[in-house]
């Protein structure tokens, strides 16, 4: 192969994906974007307090917006509860049960692509939370409003079923636990798991409703120039520094042609985090790929790597530019930067009042526990 992954420890990872059978989606084989409706208003965020307010009455437990610390959490790690309907508080230390048993589910991958289900649980916990509008305060990753269709069923999401399903059965172990708080933790689990940066995370989403979901088109076009993914991000509340932050997350995972017609992964190390992404993008020479999928960029001398045309604007564009190029330089510096920003990512559209604590947690690694 004209490729070898590099520093994973798992065996697993070093199958070439190439042998891989490919997963098999419901969906057609090629997203399909849409931009209609990007604007359509669904109810806002302020509906969850009506909905804390019902699951208090309905549970018996009492919900406080301030006080102590410590009265806070437990109080609003009630919210939970009662709407779980099980008679239990989860503290810090059962956060970190859900995350080890993540950890154990992403490992154990065996022939799936390059060994690791870790990129496309990151995948679940951006696209559960990219979708926020700052105008609306809709969006976002509070209600898990993916479990519902059409939502599950825009172009976007395709191939997330598998990542839901994966995260399933952790909610079959782990009831108490909300669909937002479960699939955003899977993504700091995937990224501290891969070799990234301790990313802060804290409890407190609630599940929403099918009502609350959002419209298609809130999610980025790869198809797109920088403007598209401004405004894309603007949406969201980043800045251009944040937002190629970010987009270095496609260290991480491939392109499917059955979920997104594109095909490839950006590095040679796809379940490690590292700053390759950018380190590539100026390193190697980048041309269109000659087939008849959608328009990619493949490298010239390996013809193994790909990117897509919004990866591409991150040299191409003279402020991401900036940015892009820090990073290839100081892998301290894009670990820093990733982490505030995808922290800041996973809480979008969850009420401040709704954490059950002050100031988010770092979860241990799973080798940390041992
Ligand atoms: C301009 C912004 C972005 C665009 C257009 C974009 C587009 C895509 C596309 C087309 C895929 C391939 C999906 C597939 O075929 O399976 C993908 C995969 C992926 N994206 Fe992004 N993405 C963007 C930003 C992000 C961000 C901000 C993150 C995380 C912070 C992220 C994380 C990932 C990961 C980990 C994968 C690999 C999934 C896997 O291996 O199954 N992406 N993205």
């Amino acid at each position: 192969m004209s490729f070898a992954l590099r520093r994973f420890p798992k065996t697993a990872a070093l199958r070439r994906a190439s042998a891989v059978p490919k997963q098999s989606t419901r969906l057609p084989s090629f997203r399909a974007y849409s931009t209609e409706g990007a604007n359509a208003k669904p109810k806002s965020n302020n509906a969850a307090l009506y909905g804390i307010a019902a699951a208090i009455a309905g549970g018996g437990a009492f919900y406080l917006f301030s006080g102590s610390d410590d009265a806070s959490t437990v109080a609003k790690g009630a919210v939970q509860v009662a709407k779980a309907g099980v008679g239990f508080v989860p503290s810090k230390a059962d956060y970190q049960k859900v995350y080890n048993r993540i950890a154990e589910i992403i490992d154990d991958a065996g022939e799936y692509d390059d060994g690791s289900y870790g990129p496309v649980l990151l995948r679940l916990a951006w696209h559960a939370s990219g979708t926020y509008d700052k105008e609306t305060g809709t969006g976002g990753s509070n209600y898990a409003t993916m479990r519902f269709e059409p939502e599950a069923l825009h172009g976007a999401n395709n191939g997330l079923n598998l990542a839901r399903g994966l995260m399933e059965k952790v909610k079959q172990e782990f009831s108490w636990i909300s669909y937002g708080d479960l699939w955003t933790l899977g993504g700091v689990v995937a990224v501290q798991e891969m070799g990234g940066p301790k990313i802060p995370w804290r409890p407190g989403r609630i599940d929403g409703f099918a009502k609350d979901a959002t419209p298609d088109g809130r999610l980025p076009d790869a198809s797109q120039g920088s403007s598209h993914v401004r405004n894309i991000f603007y949406r969201m509340g980043f800045n251009d520094q944040e937002i190629v932050a970010l987009v270095g997350a496609h260290a991480l995972g491939r392109c499917h042609t059955s979920r997104s017609g594109y095909e490839g992964p950006w590095t040679f190390s796809p379940t490690t985090f590292t700053n390759d992404f950018y380190k590539l993008l100026f390193d190697e020479t980048w041309v269109w790929k000659k087939w008849s999928g959608p328009k990619q960029l493949e490298d010239k001398k390996t013809k193994s790597l790909m990117m897509l045309p919004t990866d591409y604007v991150m040299v191409s564009d003279k402020s991401f530019k900036k940015y892009a190029k820090a990073y290839a330089e100081d892998n301290d510096l894009f670990f820093k930067d990733f982490s505030a920003a995808f922290s800041r990512l996973l809480e979008l559209g969850v009420p401040t009042a709704q954490f059950t604590s002050s100031a988010p947690w770092e979860m241990g690694n799973a080798d940390e526990q041992k």
